[in-house]
């Protein structure tokens, strides 16, 4: 495997306009107004990855957007990873604020990326990340060095949360048969410092609608005298942490694993700088749950946080109004042990309880998914830190993270098999916001570890 770096020095840029070309479609799936791009990238990444030199390359439809397969068996016997990722994409919004357009992919250096980084919506989340597996491959298999089978499995409703995917798991069990899943769809601690994702958070998303009167009302003539559902929304939700930042919905903790002293301790090695933490984010302070430190709140704990709130007015100047009704979009953040169908039910009922006689209040859950949390003993994370270390030349770290990917915990319970987390993306690299963005040196990296990992995991599976 020697090789690797040469091929990456030879063909780093056509591998480098491959990803460019993949950005340009704007595969993004919660806005039907893309609908043809989405399917367009499918049948991108179903020709790249024939070109890649897989057989049996395959678009797989769904009640939703297509699923890409694609496998190379060298051998019956020997062991099979199964590739995951996902190519749709986050909205781009709010489209203001990009220093150039999310689907015109640019090169530009940043104090992070010295050697430059690419912008686009996608870049990271997931197209750079799942791409670097399809070129690892093709480099594998045009110089004969795939040592084992490989299956493909690219999505295109990850943003949306999997739900055609689930099916498609769940009927193509054979089919998706593998040794270990390997994905590219999170991060590590910084260029320097490499590291594994242990643990995903589970997610339960819902909508709530608060009514008042039957029609928006003059807010001099009623005001005082009706309820505003915009001012209960607010005190509602508000309501929702207590004075030490806990979530007050009854039964909500019952089940959350509480990590001992000693892996905390062990957590607390991983290098973290609250100021660099605080001044990146412009921030003077951070908050969040009492007792618990910063990388504790964002990963070992379950969170409850409002996406979006609307109602009334909001246009120019004012309007004296009573808005009839008031909304808001509201995620839950879970971790392990705790059911996110039953989490969901929980708030429903405490949300509704809450709820004065003057309104009526409206659940509408969305989508949702179980944590994960993966050993570090497995040949498959040795493998993955066998195969860092040899690249970056120190061991990587096994980190929590606090995003979720909730088909994961699925992918164990109906093929059997871990899931190893080899991410490259940085936390820096403004994923779901506007500017995302991906290092090359990131990208190419990536490209040089992930043959590694197939190098030491049959080794080790001998
Ligand atoms: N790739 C992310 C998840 C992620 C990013 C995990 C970084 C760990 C580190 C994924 O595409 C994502 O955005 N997931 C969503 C959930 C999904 C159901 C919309 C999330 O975490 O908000
Ligand atoms: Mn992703
Ligand atoms: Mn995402």
């Amino acid at each position: 495997m020697k090789d690797i770096k040469n091929y990456i020095q030879q063909n780093k840029d056509r591998f480098i306009n491959e990803l460019v070309e993949l950005l340009k479609i704007p595969s993004v799936s919660a806005d039907s107004a893309y609908s043809q791009d989405v399917i367009d990238t499918s049948e991108a990444v179903k020709q790249s990855l024939t070109k890649a030199g897989c057989d049996k390359v395959e678009i797989c439809e769904t009640d939703g957007y297509p699923i890409v397969y694609g496998e190379k068996i060298i051998d019956p016997n020997s062991p099979t990873v199964l590739v995951y990722g996902h190519y749709d994409v986050q909205p781009p919004d709010p489209m203001e604020l990009w220093t150039s357009p999310p689907f015109e992919p640019v090169i530009k250096k940043t104090d992070i990326h010295p050697e430059g980084a690419i912008f686009a919506r996608g870049a990271c989340d997931d197209k750079g990340q799942m791409f670097m597996h399809v070129k690892a491959v093709e480099y594998m298999i045009s110089n004969n060095c795939l040592p084992c089978n490989v299956k493909f499995m690219i999505e295109g409703e990850e943003e949306v949360g999997s739900v055609n995917l689930k099916n498609f798991v769940e009927n193509n069990a054979a089919k998706l048969k593998n040794d270990v899943i390997l994905i590219s769809d999170t991060g590590m601690i910084s260029n320097q410092q490499p590291s594994i994702t242990t643990g995903l958070r589970g997610l339960s998303y819902v909508e709530v609608e608060v009514k008042g009167p039957n029609r928006d009302l003059h807010s001099g003539l009623y005001g005082g005298a009706v309820a505003n559902p915009i001012n209960i929304l607010s005190k509602m939700i508000a309501s929702l942490h207590d004075e030490n930042n806990r979530i007050t919905i009854p039964g909500f903790y019952d089940k959350v694993e509480e990590l001992s002293l000693e892996e905390r301790t062990e957590m607390a090695k991983a290098p973290f700088d609250i100021e660099d933490y605080k001044k990146a984010l412009d921030l003077k302070d951070v908050y969040g749950e009492a007792g618990y430190v910063t990388n504790e709140r964002n990963a070992i704990r379950p969170t409850l946080d409002v996406n979006g709130i609307w109602g009334g007015y909001t246009g120019e100047g004012a309007k004296t109004v009573i808005p009839s009704k008031a909304f808001a979009k509201i995620s839950m953040r879970l971790v392990p042990n705790q059911d996110w169908e039953e989490i969901t039910e929980l708030f429903t009922k405490h949300f509704t309880n809450i709820a004065p006689a003057a309104v009526t209040v409206k659940v509408t859950p969305h989508h949702g998914g179980q944590g994960y949390v993966t050993p570090i003993d497995s040949i498959g994370y040795k493998a993955a830190n066998m195969a860092y270390t040899e690249t970056f030349g120190i061991p990587a770290i096994p980190v929590r993270s606090g995003g979720s990917i909730p088909i994961v915990s699925l992918f164990e319970k109906e093929l059997k098999s871990k899931t190893i987390l080899m991410g490259f993306g940085l936390d820096s690299d403004a994923i779901h916001s506007p500017n995302e963005h991906f290092g090359i040196f990131n990208y190419l990296k990536g490209i040089e570890t992930i043959p590694l990992f197939y190098k030491y995991f049959v080794e080790l599976s001998k």
